[in-house]
């Protein structure tokens, strides 16, 4: 039940710091990580995998966007993220040492059913991360990882969304584990920044009054930009998804260097603009590119909105409003700045009296191909 919450996704947004604390819990133990369920696949084969690919639809694909940098990066695996609709009508190139890996919230989505089903007949082994149990995508895979968000019940997928994110890190992490490509010193650290996500997560919350305020005065606007880099990417991806089922407003997301290969020409006056700031401290200094991006599409007359890490500067000078999230490093980011977006998209239906728990034309889950 609603427990005293205005919907569903209000309730559920709330939940998110815990979502991601329940999937970590039990599977990581002083800074190692312990997954028992990928066992039926077994640590040989996990050894010698020599390809991922992720499928899955809508929110949980950014989710497994998110989960491609974080694997690639530890377990140096190539990692593809594939819309399960998609997926086997291009003749994927599959074999036993490919491992594929299915993310679905409701485990009921019939495309992402049926790529799984496609991947086993090739001769892939198949990892289910679901959050419902004994649902039918994870029967017909040969492991599955559950994430420990609850029981979603709002149309839009927003705890899961976390919760997915961390069971995708939790894999990297026990892959290079088994394929020694990370030592135990940096899994560790990796453990400990995961483990830290919860608590910053909860004052990411405290900003929810800002957010709605930002909500009510757009209640009115009938497009809105997202723009990210790197793992800001999938987030912005995320911002226009939500904002277009909920709030029934054109919005697209954007790689922030993709903007001047076109879409800088959508910029008017007036445009309104949501950033995805990399951290100053980013080791891959993305930072100053996408603060110069800040500029160029201000200087066209943008209205921006920065999501920027809790003293950054650097912003200031060009962003019309700075949404604050907590230091965190680089691949954890996005499980902190997505959350504001999530609370925007909510906000802004709500402003213009829609029901956000069950927007139009949409179902929960999606059992029809
Ligand atoms: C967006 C949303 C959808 C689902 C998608 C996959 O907020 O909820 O995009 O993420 O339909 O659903 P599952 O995860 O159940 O396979």
């Amino acid at each position: 039940e609603k427990g005293g919450w205005s919907s569903f996704m209000a309730k559920e947004i709330s939940e998110e710091p815990d979502a991601i604390a329940n999937t970590l819990l039990g599977r990581v133990h002083d800074g190692t990580v312990s997954l028992s369920e990928l066992d039926p696949l077994g640590a040989d084969t996990l050894a010698g995998i020599e390809r991922i690919i992720v499928i899955a639809c809508g929110t949980a694909a950014y989710a497994g966007m998110l989960g491609a940098y974080a694997i690639e990066k530890w377990a140096r695996v190539p990692v593809d993220v594939q819309l399960s609709h998609e997926f086997r009508y291009r003749e994927p190139v599959i074999g036993d040492r490919t491992l594929v890996v299915s993310i679905s919230q409701s485990g009921e989505t019939m495309d992402t059913l049926m790529a799984v089903k496609y991947a086993r007949e090739a001769g892939a082994r198949t990892l289910s991360i679901c959050n419902t149990q004994g649902a039918t995508i994870p029967r017909e895979s040969d492991a599955v990882l559950y994430t420990h968000a609850g029981p979603e019940v709002a149309v839009a997928s927003t705890k899961a969304f976390v919760a997915q994110v961390t069971a995708l890190y939790l894999l990297g992490l026990q892959l290079a584990s088994i394929r020694g490509s990370l030592s135990p010193e940096l899994i560790a650290e990796q453990v400990a920044e995961l483990a830290a996500v919860p608590a910053k997560l909860s004052e990411v919350l405290q900003s929810g009054e800002t957010i709605s305020q930002l909500a009510r005065w757009m209640a009115d606007t009938r497009s809105v930009l997202f723009l990210g880099r790197h793992v800001g990417y999938p987030v912005a991806l995320e911002g226009a998804l939500k904002l277009k089922e909920l709030a029934y407003i054109h919005a697209e997301g954007f790689a922030a260097g993709e903007l001047k290969h076109g879409p800088i020409a959508l910029i008017e006056p007036g445009q309104i603009v949501f950033v995805v700031v990399p951290s100053p401290r980013d080791p891959l200094s993305l930072h100053p590119k996408v603060v110069s991006n800040i500029q160029e599409i201000r200087a066209r007359g943008a209205r921006v909105i920065a999501i920027a890490e809790e003293g950054d500067a650097a912003v200031l000078p060009y962003a019309d409003e700075v949404i604050r999230i907590p230091l965190a490093a680089p691949l954890f980011e996005p499980l902190l700045s997505v959350v504001p977006l999530h609370i925007f998209g909510m906000e802004l239906a709500a402003a213009k009296g829609l029901d956000v728990d069950q927007p139009r034309n949409l179902a929960k889950s999606v059992t029809v191909e």
